[in-house]
């Protein structure tokens, strides 16, 4: 969950240049930012809590130097503050560390240091600081008080490494030696680089416009990093060497580009997702691209937050258009249950590819012989590599915390799936696929007018007002469109902290009406048919408790605004589609509650981008 960043062999503008890096991964972590320069002097740490504004203000009369580490924290092992924030000393300053990950044998290690040092002391609450005293030992253990070699440096760094349990990705700098920054991954993403430096990064996203080439280091990988190469090894220790991959995003994709947020850019940049996502993949007679050798008798879904609701709308396809019956856990409960079904496909959903939770619920499910397939945005991303097979939703990076477009590229990832499981199943006929095709060409136009238009500007206008002094709010679905219910309160909860849940309206009088109250906001997003009639039937449930009712409908639902204080339509697309123009809808409700709330909404509190440790 945490940024970590760091240059090796850079003598002008290191600072700068670590602010820089640290800038594009703060949303991984933002309760506290710190950076480390070694410089023949010794190690120069500056570190400050809260997000790395603050940090900046004090890095102004740095010192630059020949290499450096940098980290932004998201708390796991103490308070957010300046003691607690990385980079993380041993009490000497003889090395310093950046972490992402957990040390699980922390306490034991503790302990030891305790027992064998008598003026151990620590100085933080977190696991990183271990790490930090540890490696001390093991450099004083080799080489006393010299500067150590590379063989020395290598020995104190295996011996340290053998000593952690958890899931880490670990750099960190010795004192006399500028011209390395020692590095190790396990279970956590770390990603090295080569150009006028070397470089190291938890983000892809970070190293765009720094480098072309990366290259993905593996599980058990360790090390040292130098300007103009790096000297990996693997768990055993047999010497490694590892492809690197072409970065595929330019740095525009990840810049605000004249938008006051990344959150308002992503959602806006949704109609290019839907086109990019489906391009040279749907045709009036083929589906290209989606890997599936095999009708399964069950497809499982894994997945986390947004991804999850994601995989809740794939439910829905795959079951109507395959007819094969379909299972969506969260990542976290799959991962430690019994997983069955005999020729069960596994579907992993992750925008960033490193959630922790996804990857091991994957791994778990190739231990036990299922074949795995993942919708992903990051294709170098960890879950990418470890999946038998992969469909890439192509939205270009998402730094806004709350995801938005990824959501729409994960729901038509779903859809492809399911189309191509239909096939498989001789239930998705050619006139089927072409009317689909045809919908799904039109898509992008339409959710481009739904954007621009001015019904949604006013309609927003007017139902923002709704959640002004109101501390909950609830939003209702059905069928299709209860995933879409979910996701709405999920955004609206993680940017604007109003609590808020989604139910399915038939849900409602089996406790969810007990909470409703004169002036609660509830938003009804609307389906077709009898589903329709029956979400009218819950407004006016809640609406005569004294509830707020905001609809989204689509274009021409005369019957809407009867049972609603504010309709926003959207315009009409194919059945299938409809939930993901409704989506936008709550998006950008969640955002201008959000923004009149005071609320950062690219870094709301406590949040996380990506989720890398359990
Ligand atoms: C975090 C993010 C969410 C995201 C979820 C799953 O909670 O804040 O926006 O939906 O992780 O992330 P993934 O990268 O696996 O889609």
């Amino acid at each position: 969950m945490c940024g970590i960043f760091g240059l090796v062999g850079q003598e002008k503008g290191l600072v700068s240049k670590l602010m820089a890096g640290l800038s594009k991964v703060e949303y991984r972590g933002y309760d506290s930012a710190g950076i480390c320069i070694s410089r023949p002097e010794g190690l120069d740490l500056k570190r400050a809590e809260g997000i790395l504004d603050n940090l900046k203000q004090i890095v102004g009369d740095m010192e630059d130097g020949y290499c450096g580490i940098a980290h932004t924290r998201w708390a796991t092992h103490g308070p957010p503050t300046e003691e607690n924030a990385h980079p993380h000393c041993d009490p000497q300053f003889r090395v310093a560390v950046v972490h992402n990950g957990i040390i699980e044998n922390e306490v034991q290690l503790r302990q030891i240091l305790i027992e064998a040092t008598s003026n151990t002391c620590f100085k933080s609450e977190t696991d990183t600081e271990l790490v930090a005293h540890v490696l001390a030992q093991e450099v004083d253990a080799e080489c006393g008080d010299a500067i150590p070699d590379d063989e020395q440096l290598l020995a104190a760094w295996r011996r340290s490494l053998d000593r952690f349990d958890g899931s880490f990705s670990l750099a960190a700098v010795v004192k006399g030696r500028e011209d390395v920054i020692l590095v190790a991954r396990s279970f956590s993403p770390l990603i090295l680089a080569l150009n006028d430096a070397g470089y190291l990064a938890s983000d892809v996203s970070c190293l765009i416009g720094m480098v072309k080439d990366v290259f993905f280091i593996e599980d058990g990988d360790w090390g040292l990093l130098r300007k103009d190469g790096m000297e990996l090894f693997d768990s055993e220790g047999e010497p490694v060497v590892r492809e690197s991959t072409t970065l595929q995003w330019n740095e525009e994709d990840a810049e605000l580009g004249g938008w006051p947020t990344f959150m308002l850019k992503e959602i806006n940049e949704q109609p290019g997702v839907f086109r990019s996502c489906l391009q040279g993949r749907l045709s009036r007679d083929a589906l290209r691209g989606v890997k599936i050798s095999f009708k399964p008798d069950l497809v499982r879904i894994i997945a986390c937050g947004t991804a999850f609701h994601a995989g809740l709308m794939a439910r829905h396809y795959i079951e109507e258009l395959s007819g094969i019956p379909c299972i969506v856990d969260h990542a976290h409960e799959f991962r430690y249950g019994t997983p069955s079904g005999p020729k069960a496909l596994v579907l992993g959903i992750s925008q960033s590819g490193e959630t922790a939770d996804t990857l091991a619920g994957l791994m778990a499910a190739q231990e036990r012989g299922y074949p795995t397939l993942s919708i992903v945005n990051v294709e170098s991303s960890t879950i990418a590599r470890q999946s038998d097979s992969i469909l890439t939703i192509r939205a270009g990076p998402e730094i806004g915390v709350a995801s938005t477009k990824a959501f729409t590229g994960q729901v038509l990832g779903g859809l492809l799936v399911a189309l191509r499981l239909g096939r498989l199943s001789n239930k998705v006929r050619s006139e089927e696929l072409a009317v689909i095709n045809n919908a799904a060409r039109r898509f992008p136009n339409a959710m481009e007018r739904l954007l621009a238009s001015s019904q949604l500007e006013k309609g927003l206008k007017r139902a923002r007002r709704l959640f002004h002094n109101q501390d909950h709010a609830f939003f209702l679905g059905r069928n299709s469109s209860y995933p879409i219910a979910l996701e709405g309160a999920l955004k609206l909860k993680e940017i604007s902290y109003i609590h808020a849940e989604g139910y399915a309206g038939g849900e409602l009088k089996h406790g969810p009406l007990a909470l409703i109250v004169d002036g609660t906001p509830v938003v009804v997003i609307s389906s077709d048919g009898i589903i329709q009639q029956k979400l009218f039937g819950n407004a006016r449930e809640v609406a005569a408790r004294g509830a707020r009712v905001i609809m989204i409908a689509v274009e021409g639902d005369e019957e809407a605004s009867a049972h609603a204080d504010v309709v926003i339509t959207v315009p009409k697309t194919h059945r299938l589609l409809q939930p993901i123009m409704h989506n936008v809808v709550c998006q950008l409700l969640a955002y201008h509650v959000a923004i009149d709330r005071d609320c950062d909404v690219d870094r709301p509190r406590n949040l996380a981008k990506s989720v890398t440790v359990e």
